[in-house]
């Protein structure tokens, strides 16, 4: 069955103060889709929903619903309804009233309103709590409030602005696993605000990277990690070593002066490309079967593995293993063909994936600690 497009934006610009925001940003947004919006702070998410919301207008461009332009919709009229960080509930009411609010602006009948508050406590965990106040309840109950206020309308959109950074990471996580429930249970198409890229990866059907005003790449969560289409995104998504490489011929990618075999082909003869390598797809060998050899700087314990820093010609790989090593060691990596990703040139090369201010930075703290035992 093919999904409608609920919403789409073509062609949309937006400019605060002279500055580019958002650059000619065109996507679509599946009916009963959980897509997620990722991208750094600054880069735009919220002026986004706020375009879709109806908050905002654009410089440029056209948004549609259902396949019909809503520039001039108000954001009262359009099937869209936002949750914030900040829940902004209604401190004198109750959170059956809370609730309630949207349902008696619409003067249903008593009982068809006590009927769709009492499945919305159920639909976000709240049962009997309609009477409580809400300046009472813990941060994440009053999001629940927030979340079923927004779902009782049944709005065709939910669009949700980082609506779990305010809550500690135990919590969040519960929410993040309720949130994808409420999703499938609703069939509410969920439009995401986050930061955070391993919520979104853990989330969304579909994630779009958002950097410097335009859309960095859009696909599955697995897509997305397996697949970064430039340093930006394998950087921003998980850790990465990125590194520059040649493509010397298809299937063979030289880089840190070894040539590996890769998955990748139809670059051109020699193409300069960033290569990616995920901490976890690299192996530790004996110095004689290494493909590449190097000397450990830095091992950190982080409970699953050891976080370990190797410094190979001058490059600070990060790898992560459940063997030990120690600092000092001399140790041989070994990479498997399709651990190797192959990307573009683009305007993102050369800034990211060098583990050498990670590195610094522990020497540092290391320094500092010497310092104090003076
Ligand atoms: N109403 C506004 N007036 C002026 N600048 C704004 C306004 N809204 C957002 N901005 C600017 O636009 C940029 C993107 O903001 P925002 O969409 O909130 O980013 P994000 O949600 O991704 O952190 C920021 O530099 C912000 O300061
Ligand atoms: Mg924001």
């Amino acid at each position: 069955m093919k999904q409608e497009k609920v919403i789409q934006l073509q062609n949309i610009s937006k400019s605060f103060d002279g500055e580019k925001i958002l650059n000619n940003i065109n996507l679509y947004i599946r009916d009963k889709e959980f897509i997620t919006l990722l991208g750094p702070s600054g880069c735009g998410k919220t002026t986004m929903l706020r375009l879709i919301a109806g908050f905002e207008t654009p410089d440029e461009g056209t948004i549609l619903f259902e396949g019909k332009p809503i520039n001039d919709v108000p954001p009262y009229q359009r099937s869209v309804n936002t949750v914030f960080q900040k829940y902004a509930l209604f401190p004198h009411l109750n959170v059956f009233e809370n609730i309630a609010f949207g349902l008696r602006l619409k003067k249903l009948p008593e009982e068809q309103i006590r009927k769709q508050v009492k499945d919305m406590l159920a639909l976000v965990n709240l049962k009997g709590f309609e009477r409580r106040n809400v300046e009472r309840l813990s941060g994440g109950q009053q999001q629940r409030v927030a979340i079923a206020r927004a779902l009782i309308n049944h709005p065709k959109v939910l669009l949700l602005d980082e609506p779990l950074a305010a809550l500690d990471l135990k919590l969040r996580k519960d929410m993040q696993v309720e949130l994808k429930n409420m999703q499938k249970r609703t069939g509410i198409t969920f439009i995401y605000v986050t930061h955070d890229q391993e919520e979104a990866l853990s989330m969304s059907d579909t994630v779009m990277v958002i950097a410097e005003g335009e859309i960095q790449q859009i696909g599955t969560p697995t897509d997305i990690y397996n697949e970064p289409v430039n340093a930006f995104v394998a950087d921003f998504i998980g850790e990465s070593n990125i590194l520059d490489g040649v493509m010397t011929a298809d299937y063979k990618a030289t880089f840190s002066g070894h040539t590996f075999d890769c998955v990748d082909s139809g670059f051109e003869k020699n193409e300069k490309v960033d290569i990616v390598v995920r901490p976890e797809d690299v192996d530790v060998v004996p110095c004689e079967r290494g493909m590449l050899v190097g000397d450990v700087t830095g091992v950190t314990f982080k409970g699953v593995h050891y976080e370990i820093i190797v410094d190979i010609r001058g490059f600070k790989w990060m790898i992560q293993s459940t063997d030990y090593v120690a600092p000092g060691d001399h140790i041989g990596l070994s990479i498997d063909p399709d651990a190797i990703h192959v990307m573009k040139k683009s305007r993102f090369s050369n800034m990211f994936g060098d583990y050498s201010s990670f590195s610094d930075e522990l020497e540092k703290l290391s320094d500092l600690s010497e310092e104090e035992n003076e």
